[in-house]
Parts: structure tokens; C-alpha cells; sequence
């Protein structure tokens, strides 16, 4: 059964609670929240002190995706917030190493997430330490975009990385899941499927997420 993460960056900041109500009675697995900084991509979104007001909202796994410049300043303050899984980007991450070793040092779980135009190839060498990949199947920065066709071919070649070194490192799709995509993301390779607009511009969102949740 794949793991389901709503964003919600997707949600309604007018009626979180009801939202966050949602989501605790469905089945959904992680909260996936979204942090931008206007400067990795070109929108900004919360920081740790919403992610705070997440954490008391609910107890499953918050899974904090960082769309920031220098998230080592920062790792700290998200797991003071209450991140399960803290992900950080490889393009911007100088010294990637170091930052994996600071997210697990500090007790969470450590992602690292992919540009489109990342190859896979590049996480070889630190694949080991790590719990989670998240591949990006949009350009990040918006939710709502189109699913890049690409992304399936890098799902097939980092699910053989994973297996050729007896890993357990888990993939997530984020970006442009849809219904009509989702199956052919998990036949891929995926255990992860982050879901922002599919389940929050649905008119049944329990329903949705269980559909997904099916696959
Ligand atoms: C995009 C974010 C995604 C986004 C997904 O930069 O990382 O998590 O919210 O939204 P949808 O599912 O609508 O593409
Ligand atoms: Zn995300």
C-alpha cells in the first residue's frame, strides 16, 4: 500500500483546522508541508512556526519538505517545530553530507529532494544515509502543476540504486499526482505519493484520499 501525503499547501489557511480534521479522519499517512523561501523557488510559503501549529493539529508524521537556500540554519528550528522528516534539496546543499548528518544528529528522519533536471545518479554516494528521496515531478515553488513524464524513467532507475545496495530508502513523487497518473507512479517504483490539488480541489477528500490509498 503506497503512503499517502497530502500538501497542504493546497489547503484552505482560512479553515485549517477543518482541514487538519480531514486529514486525522481519512487515511492519510504524513502531513507533507511545504517551505519556500523566494529564493530556491520563486514563491514563499510558511516556516517553522506554522509547521508548530501542524504539529499540535496532528499526530502523523509530519514530513517537512525545505524549498530553501542554506537549510542548515534552519534544521534546528523545524525539529524544535515538531518535523518527522526533515527533506532538503541537493542543488541547494554545498555540502550535502554535512546537512544529512545534522538532520539525523538532531533525531529526524533525512530526505533529500531532486530537481526535474536532477539525475538520480547523483544521490550514489550518499543513498545510505538516507531515509527518503523525494523526486520532484514539477518545477517546485507551485502546487497545481503538470506532471513531468520524465520522472517515471528516474523512479525505475533509483528504485534499482536502492535495491542494488539493499536499501530501504523511500521514494516520494511530488508534484502534479493525479488520480488518472498515480498507478503508474506506484507500478514505477514509488512509495510515496504527495498529493496537494488532487485531494484538496476534490469534492470528496476522505473519498480521494482513500482511492489513492487503494492503488
Ligand atoms: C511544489 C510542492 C508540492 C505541491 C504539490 O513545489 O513541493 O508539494 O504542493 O502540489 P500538487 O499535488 O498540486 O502538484
Ligand atoms: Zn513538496
Amino acid at each position: 500500500m503506497p503512503i499517502i501525503a497530502p500538501s497542504l499547501l493546497s489547503a484552505n489557511f482560512l479553515q485549517l483546522q477543518k482541514d487538519c480534521d480531514m486529514l486525522n479522519a481519512s487515511e492519510a499517512d504524513w502531513f507533507h508541508l511545504d517551505v519556500m523561501d523566494g529564493r530556491f523557488v520563486p514563491n514563499i510559503s510558511f516556516g517553522p512556526m506554522i509547521i508548530e501549529f501542524f504539529r499540535k493539529a496532528t499526530n502523523k508524521i509530519c514530513d517537512v519538505h525545505l524549498m530553501i537556500e542554506e537549510p542548515g540554519n534552519y534544521a534546528e528550528a523545524f525539529k524544535n517545530a515538531g518535523a518527522d522528516i526533515l527533506t532538503v534539496h541537493l542543488e541547494a546543499c554545498t555540502h550535502l553530507h554535512r546537512n544529512i548528518q545534522q538532520i539525523k544528529g538532531l533525531g529526524m528522519q533525512a530526505g533529500v529532494a531532486l530537481n526535474p533536471h536532477t539525475p538520480v545518479a547523483l544521490l550514489k554516494d550518499v543513498l545510505a544515509d538516507i531515509d527518503l528521496v523525494c523526486l520532484m515531478s514539477v518545477n517546485p515553488g507551485f502546487g497545481g502543476q503538470t506532471f513531468i513524464p520524465n520522472t517515471l524513467h528516474k523512479i525505475t532507475e533509483l528504485k534499482a540504486m536502492i535495491e542494488s545496495q539493499s536499501l530501504s530508502v523511500k521514494i516520494e513523487i511530488d508534484g502534479g499526482v493525479t488520480m488518472e497518473n498515480a498507478a503508474s507512479i506506484l507500478k514505477a517504483g514509488a512509495d510515496v505519493l504527495v498529493a496537494g490539488s488532487t485531494v484538496f480541489k476534490s469534492a470528496d477528500q476522505i473519498a480521494t484520499i482513500a482511492a489513492l490509498k487503494a492503488l
